[in-house]
């Protein structure tokens, strides 16, 4: 192999052995030797570990863990982690990582990791009034809450500004919200923000004359948006049989029908979910947290739309964008207590949480790209199927060679089943 060594191409990396697969990450520098057996399964989370995460624990629930590779991000390779069970997903995302990468790679921003956490606050007798009484103790009640979480001040993070809204109308009438904005660091933030929330929540009554009802972190974390983009190269786009304009004008139609209508932009979005929920999960991270933040973002002007865009630049090719909160962490909770999301955070180099975001959000971006591509070319069954095909093959008892050679049979069978799978392979046996 010629690749530099911290290189995210690793070429011919799907042709080895998962034991190869281990050798080479660690001969590059991305694994050290204790991490393997962890990815094996060995020295991963225990049930005694998994007891104190979650309550009745029974046992333990595995997830494929596959790398996507290529991904240029900010002018750095990185090799990302990525837990999912559909096939085509982490192919897809690595085969656009490679297309991306001879456009100069994925450029991606993430804004100060700043939370919302919110108070209701009912029965307030003068709501106008109240909210100004609030704003003008704004800097008292951040000072209140700035020294809750003595590490997370030490690291610069804390308590930012108060907001206060008037819901006018609802079913139990009007009330106000206040909004604390608190910037996390490297933590998800949930915990720091419902903390301080209910700690705020005595002095908010005290003010308003009011009862604060909910203390909670808001996963519409629109304070925290990351936005990756891509240009492709013209020249990277033909594909079996299609030109390079065709690709391109199918790819920005495609986007065109998620950002009219929200039946399509559904489905897109998951599509941009898959990468990004692989990532989030390998990592330890919330992703029911991610996936509420995305949905409610992709709705934010009263209507459904696509997470991210794809337009033709000056010269042709064609560029891609995607902004979406991403509120994860490398810091606390699972991220900390899962052993195997700390070996995919070794493996990414990431040092904070705005990197790990920038990386996800540069991945969902590049499975868009799969989806859109195959959806606007040759349809989404061909690729998937040889994919599918193999899983098949290894739930039919194929084994080593006979994996590829039986997956091949039955898509050119077009019959991709287990019955059918179980029946070749008797056959085989027989001769
Ligand atoms: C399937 O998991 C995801 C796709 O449906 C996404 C899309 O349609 O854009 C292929």
């Amino acid at each position: 192999m010629t690749d530099s060594p911290k290189s995210s191409r690793i070429s011919g990396f799907y042709d080895l052995s998962i034991e190869m697969r281990h050798a080479e990450l660690a001969q590059r520098g991305f694994l050290d030797p204790e991490d393997i057996p962890v990815l094996e399964g060995q020295n991963g989370l225990t049930l005694e570990q998994a007891q104190h995460m979650i309550e009745n624990v029974v046992g333990m629930y595995s997830l494929p863990l596959g790398l996507g590779l290529n991904f240029l991000v900010n002018g750095r390779d990185v090799i990302v982690p990525m837990a999912v069970e559909e096939p085509s997903v982490v192919a897809g995302a690595s085969h656009m990582a490679k297309l991306a990468r001879a456009g100069g790679g994925f450029t991606a921003h993430a804004t100060p990791p700043e939370m919302i956490g919110q108070m209701q606050i009912l029965d307030v007798p003068e709501p106008h009034l109240a909210r100004s009484a609030i704003l003008e103790k704004k800097a008292d009640l951040l000072a209140e809450v700035s020294g809750i979480d003595p590490v997370l001040k030490g690291l610069g993070g804390g308590p930012r500004d108060l907001e206060v809204r008037l819901i006018e109308e609802s079913p139990i009438g009007a009330f106000l919200v206040v909004h604390l904005i608190y910037d996390v660091r490297d933590a998800m933030g949930a915990n720091a923000v419902n903390t301080a929330c209910e700690r705020l929540a005595p002095h908010i009554e005290t003010i308003t004359g009011g009862r604060v009802h909910l203390r909670i972190l808001s996963n519409l974390a629109d304070r925290r948006l990351t936005r990756a983009s891509c240009t492709i190269p013209l020249s990277e786009l033909a594909f079996r049989g299609f030109s390079p304009e065709e690709v391109r004008d199918g790819v920005i139609a495609a986007w065109a029908f998620a950002a009219s209508d929200p039946y399509r932009a559904a489905t897109h979005n998951k599509g941009i979910m898959n990468g990004v929920d692989a990532v989030v999960v390998a990592t330890g991270n919330d992703w029911r947290a991610v996936e509420a933040g995305a949905h409610a973002y992709a709705a934010r002007d009263g209507r459904y739309t696509s997470l991210s865009t794809w337009s033709s630049d000056g010269a042709g090719n064609l560029a891609g964008e995607l902004e979406m909160p991403m509120a994860v962490g490398i810091v606390g909770g699972a991220t900390k207590v899962h052993p195997a999301a700390q070996v995919a955070l070794k493996i990414m180099g990431v040092t904070t949480a705005n990197e790990l975001a920038e990386i996800i959000v540069s991945v969902g971006l590049a499975q868009n790209l799969a989806a859109l591509r195959a959806l606007a070319t040759e349809g989404i069954q061909r690729g998937h199927m040889s994919l599918h095909a193999r899983q098949v093959a290894i739930a039919a008892g194929a084994q080593r060679e006979d994996i590829t050679r039986l997956a091949q049979q039955l898509v050119v069978e077009k019959t991709v089943r287990i019955d059918r799978a179980k029946e070749i392979l008797a056959a085989w046996n027989e001769k």
